[in-house]
């Protein structure tokens, strides 16, 4: 049996024929289906990039000293992760690959779990199924997950699609009970920077939630949102040493590295604030018009605290909300890719021009 026959079929394709009905406006599709970056790469990063454009020599799986320095700095500054160490850093082709290919990376197989939320974004279940391994979603992992069978737990806070923000004390009691059992717990933190209200989304690593041990912990930082990296493909991961050596020994022999020139970007771009202040600025306003257009026609948003979605349902099926967008020339995401419990709402992205939101924001009228 080929691998793609364990799969689930490829949901977006679902979406096409919405697609067409939303482009046949005639100003035009607004498509806030996907969370793509459309805001120019900030011109600090591209410059790194071309400066590195000279790079012959194969690039480290490891990562050059000034990217792991970069990530750790990064994680000290401005994710109060005091125990960050430039040793416990390893780059990533974007995070997407990590998060397909880790229970395999880890030699999980058939018989071990996956767990992941209820909601969640796709492919936490596809690198459990390409391994063998169970995929288990939960609502609260300590209360719904098999502690003697989990052999690998994500969190992701900020959440994709809910936006929801899991504070500190919650982190620290799941942290509590997945290194009572042995359970690697990694956090996709690709979100972490966009937080807009209520508590500010925290580290896996903060001292208040790992009480300064990085054992069993991993936490995974995307560059795609943040900087607007997703077309060169830059992440890196942090955390527990012997996981971080295990992870480095297998990728090296796989040949899972990051260009040279895309880890010079990503220096920069770590070590570069005011970019990511003013795209942040920028998702803020989007967010706000959109979020207000929403409920003035008759939406209610759940969660959203953080994040690049407002999670949005006007209490019918998906679908239904879908193409009723769609024929007002908007395209959304139907809650049920995230799983079941989302059958009735919509995920509605804040990347797309000013211009494109204002026109969303028009048509919702
Ligand atoms: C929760 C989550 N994790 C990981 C990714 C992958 O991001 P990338 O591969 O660009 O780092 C995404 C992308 O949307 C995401 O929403």
């Amino acid at each position: 049996m080929s691998i793609s026959a364990r799969l689930p079929v490829f949901p977006w394709d679902r979406l096409e024929p919405y697609k067409a009905a939303a482009a046949a406006h005639p100003d035009g599709v607004v498509d806030l289906s996907v969370g793509t970056p459309v805001d120019p790469v900030p011109e600090v990063i591209r410059q790194a990039l071309t400066a590195a454009a000279d790079s012959p020599g194969y690039p480290l799986t490891y990562g050059t000293a000034a990217l792991r320095a970069a990530a750790a700095d990064y994680l000290r500054t401005w994710h109060g992760v005091a125990g960050a160490d430039p040793r416990h850093i390893l780059p990533l082709i974007g995070s997407k690959e990590l998060v397909g290919w880790l229970p395999t990376l880890l030699d999980l197989r058939e018989g071990d779990q996956v767990g992941y939320p209820q909601l969640a974004y796709p492919t936490y279940e596809i690198g459990a199924l390409m391994a063998r391994a169970e995929p288990v979603t939960y609502d609260d992992p300590v209360a719904d997950l098999d502690p003697a069978r989990v052999k690998l737990l994500w969190l992701n806070s900020p959440s994709n699609p809910t936006g929801r923000v899991l504070g500190a004390p919650e982190l620290r009691r799941i942290v509590g009970w997945a290194r009572e059992h042995r359970i690697l717990v990694v956090s996709d933190e690709c979100y972490i920077e966009l937080g807009w209200e209520g508590e500010e989304p925290v580290s896996v690593l903060h001292p208040d939630v790992c009480g300064g041990s990085h054992d069993g912990l991993v936490a995974v930082h995307s560059l795609s949102k943040r900087s607007n990296f997703a077309g060169y493909r830059g992440a890196f991961l942090a955390g527990d040493p012997a996981v971080v050596a295990e992870l480095l020994a297998v990728r090296k022999h796989a040949g899972m590295i990051v260009p040279q020139p895309v880890q010079a970007a990503m220096v920069a771009a770590l070590g570069d604030r005011a970019h990511a202040v003013e795209q942040k600025e920028r998702y803020a306003r989007r967010r706000t018009a959109l979020r207000t257009a929403l409920e003035a026609a008759g939406f209610r948003i759940e969660h959203s605290e953080a994040s690049l979605y407002l999670w949005a349902t006007r209490g019918e099926g998906c679908w239904e909300t879908v193409a009723d967008l769609a024929k007002r020339g908007i395209l959304v995401a139907p809650g049920e890719f995230y799983g079941p419990t989302g059958a009735a709402f919509v995920r509605v992205a804040l990347t797309a021009t000013d211009e494109r939101i204002a026109a969303a924001v028009e048509r919702l009228a």
